[in-house]
């Protein structure tokens, strides 16, 4: 494993709440895969920012009658808040629109340019003469000129996930008129140039998911755009050409940059040489399938364009949308769960528990089910898990106040409880380095359902031989489980480690050590509760009844 790691996830428009979609396919896996690598010892950071710019951000702040600055100081501030109550730990949430970003933008631009790969073009942009504006695609929908699906956005067709050259039968998305068309001089980055690169690097990149290379690679081979980076408007990075107004980049062209720039700023102010760091560690993008055309395609052509100054993503887990009882999340229609909501009114780490549980390493979506929450959480986490960490440390201060007893000379059952002890942080460690989080916690899950049927098996109550290797063997796998959970649920690890009488935080503790039998006869542990508790029918029933209303 390689001891430095860089983890971003997609950067969140500052333009609205966080909601379960966001959180179930990038933020979660992100910061399970972060704190996974920091209990090993490596030297990682999450790096997240918002992302601030753009048309949309634009007329909605105009809309409110604010400045866009004021606009997204709003969301930056409050999509922090809601992603620190859902216990996603950022190293650092910085932001696109950030002084550092803004000139690291310009300068590669102009490196870029130094290199050849820019090019200036007069071209007939849409203008609606009702809004006065000039209509980036984002603000043009029409029919894919690919796949030919209707209502489509013009600078991303949803249904087939290209990106339309000229989108056909075009209207302007804010009052329905057919735009003019107006010229204007934009700037083109020639993505085209980058065609054999880029298959070189999707080659060489062992660790991108395959199947997603696949249609990136078909993309490439049947034929690459160039791409348009400019828009007419006073919110964006500034063009570093003398003489330009209200020409801005393409949000597209600088957001993934603050990946780089949020990491250098946060690194050397730190006192560490970020571009070294950058260069020798393992990069992370986490994204979500909508974005794979930017973060496969731009964003590796623009580092391959600064002669790959700064490495190329070593991963970019890319997972599938979350549906919400087997529907489209739509805020409109109300068909949606805020992130700030949901944790009102439940634990985070029930969320936590269930998001990771339902999502595989792969492009499949994934459907948010409310009774299926209950049942995992009420069957699983609590009947499995919470069941195990009661009984055994419940047992412990009941029988033997509260101290580890000397084990008697293991049998078979025994010894087989304490192999699996033994095996645990090679099983699940092999599973997380491959990106399988879901299968990591199902195996953790089939550990301590092995153990309530151990205990089960034992009867320890009737106080006969081997009631003592039961209770130790349990003891210490109860402690194997707080240091397994902490990536995926640190709060109620962290409580499982003190009712274990452990000092200090579990998330210090290497991820081996859980196959260690730590907890020794004579150790004293500390007072138990229980860490979970149930959801009850009428709460589900009432939360399912909020949808769509
Ligand atoms: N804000 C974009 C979205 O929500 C994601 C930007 S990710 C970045 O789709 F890397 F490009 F910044
Ligand atoms: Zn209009």
């Amino acid at each position: 494993m390689n001891k430095k790691a860089i983890i971003t996830s997609a950067l969140p428009y500052s333009n609205g709440e966080i909601h379960l979609g966001h959180v179930a396919s990038t933020y979660l896996p992100a910061d399970v895969t972060t704190r996974f690598l920091k209990q090993n010892g490596v030297e990682a950071y999450y790096i997240c920012a918002s992302d601030d710019y753009g048309t949309p951000i634009l007329i909605q702040s105009e809309k409110l009658k604010q400045t866009p600055q004021e606009y997204v100081a709003h969301w930056n501030k409050r999509d922090y808040e809601d992603f620190t109550a859902f216990d996603i730990g950022f190293d650092f949430f910085y932001k696109t629109s950030s002084e550092e970003n803004i000139s690291f933008v310009q300068d590669v631009f102009k490196k870029i340019e130094k290199n050849g790969h820019i090019y200036e073009k007069e071209i007939i942009q849409a203008f609606c003469t009702s809004c006065d504006k000039f209509l980036p695609d984002r603000f043009v929908k029409g029919t894919c000129p690919f796949c030919n699906a209707e209502d489509q956005y013009s600078d991303l067709c949803e249904k087939c996930g290209r990106i339309p050259e000229e989108i056909e039968n075009p209207h302007c998305s804010i009052c329905g008129e057919t735009p003019v068309q107006k010229s204007t001089n934009h700037y083109f980055f020639k993505l085209k140039n980058f065609s054999e690169p880029l298959l070189e690097y999707l080659e060489n990149a062992p660790y991108l998911q395959k199947d997603v290379k696949k249609y990136v690679e078909n993309w490439i081979k049947e034929g690459l755009v160039d791409w348009d980076i400019t828009r007419d408007i006073p919110w964006g990075v500034p063009i570093p050409i003398d003489g330009l107004k209200d020409k801005v980049f393409y949000g597209w062209f600088d957001n993934h940059l603050a990946y780089i720039s949020s990491t250098l700023k946060f690194l050397n102010d730190k006192n560490i040489d970020g571009k070294s760091f950058w260069n020798d560690a393992d990069i992370y993008h986490f994204i979500g399938k909508d974005i794979v055309y930017h973060h496969y395609l731009f964003l590796p052509a623009m580092r391959l364009g600064i002669e790959k100054e700064f490495k190329l993503p070593d991963y970019i887990p890319t997972r599938g949308h979350l549906t919400l009882e087997g529907k489209k999340i739509s805020k409109s229609r109300n068909w949606y769960i805020g992130l700030k909501d949901f944790l009102e009114k439940f634990p985070a780490d029930y969320l936590r528990f269930y998001l990771i549980s339902i999502n595989p390493y792969s492009q499949d979506d994934l459907n948010f089910d409310w009774e299926q929450f209950s049942t995992k959480i009420n069957s699983e986490l609590i009947g499995n898990l919470g069941n195990l960490v009661n009984r055994a440390l419940g047992f412990t201060n009941k029988t033997f106040d509260g101290v580890v007893p000397e084990p008697e000379k293991f049998d078979e059952k025994d010894s087989e409880s304490e192999q699996k002890i033994k095996s645990l942080a090679e099983d699940i460690g092999k599973l997380m380095e491959e990106n399988h989080l879901d299968r990591a916690l199902k195996q953790l899950m089939e550990f301590s359902a092995h153990f309530n049927q151990y205990f089960q098996h034992k009867e320890p109550w009737k106080k006969g031989p081997g009631t003592n290797a039961c209770i130790y063997l349990s003891v210490n796998a109860v402690r194997s489980i707080a240091i397994c959970l902490q990536s995926f649920l640190p709060k109620s690890s962290q409580k499982i480690w003190s009712q274990l009488g452990l000092d200090g935080n579990v998330s210090d503790v290497n991820w081996n050590e859980m196959s260690n039998l730590e907890l020794k006869s004579g150790h004293k542990i500390g007072a138990t509760e229980p860490i979970f508790s149930k959801i009850e029918q009428s709460v589900i029933d009432e939360e399912q009844s909020k949808l769509g209303n």
